[in-house]
């Protein structure tokens, strides 16, 4: 996950994310450092407690004041419109009920707001698609949960008003893994 090209990955997404900031599947922080001063306040959401330590570490190093919350996507407890941007990086593969996270996110967002994602999913090659379709039931009993299937712009586009994206294949991962999608979604 701190493999070089996805750090640069992390620091083209988050350069443009700012306000009041909820990151979905905060893990072990590691988006922290490439949020930008424009960022007045974080609001972590992580079910995995096993990341804590280090994630700790991390928001003890960082300038912006972050709340952590042990929740989950599905579920979030914060009010409607409480968020400038969300922010989600390589977790949609691994929710369960994906579509209730997306709507969770579109809820807490404030009008105008942006939904940012940079997120691995169904390849264009029918080729790729075939053996992403054979390794996700290995890989979500390997992996935790994570799907390497999942038509991220179909589902993101369900949810949102609009959504602008742009998919390739990292340079470093192999095609199975590596077909990413990465975009902003907007609530009107
Ligand atoms: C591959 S890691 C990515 C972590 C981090 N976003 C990053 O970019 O490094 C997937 C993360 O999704 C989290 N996750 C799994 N199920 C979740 C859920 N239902 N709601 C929110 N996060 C979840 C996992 O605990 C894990 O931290």
């Amino acid at each position: 996950m701190s493999s070089v090209s996805m750090t640069d990955y992390r620091k083209q997404l988050l350069s443009e994310v700012s306000g009041d900031v909820l990151e979905i599947g905060f893990g072990t922080g590691l988006n922290l450092p490439y949020y930008s001063a424009a960022v007045t306040s974080l609001t972590a959401v992580e079910p995995n407690e096993g990341m804590g330590a280090i994630a700790q570490k991390r928001i003890n190093e960082s300038p912006i004041p972050v709340e952590t919350k042990p929740l989950s996507g599905e579920n979030l407890s914060m009010p409607d419109a409480s968020f400038d941007n969300v922010v989600c990086t390589w977790t949609l593969c691994s929710i369960p009920n994906v579509k209730k996270a997306l709507n969770e996110a579109y809820r807490v967002l404030k009008p105008g707001g942006r939904f940012f994602f940079i997120e691995h999913g169904l390849s264009d090659e029918p080729g790729i698609q075939a053996w992403q379709n054979r390794l996700t039931p290995i890989q979500r009993v390997i992996a935790d949960g994570c799907h390497i299937n999942r038509k991220i712009d179909e589902l993101v586009g369900a949810a949102f008003d609009q959504v602008a994206w742009e998919e390739f294949y990292a340079a470093d991962l192999p095609k199975v893994m590596g077909y990413f999608y990465q975009g902003i979604a907007t609530k009107n």
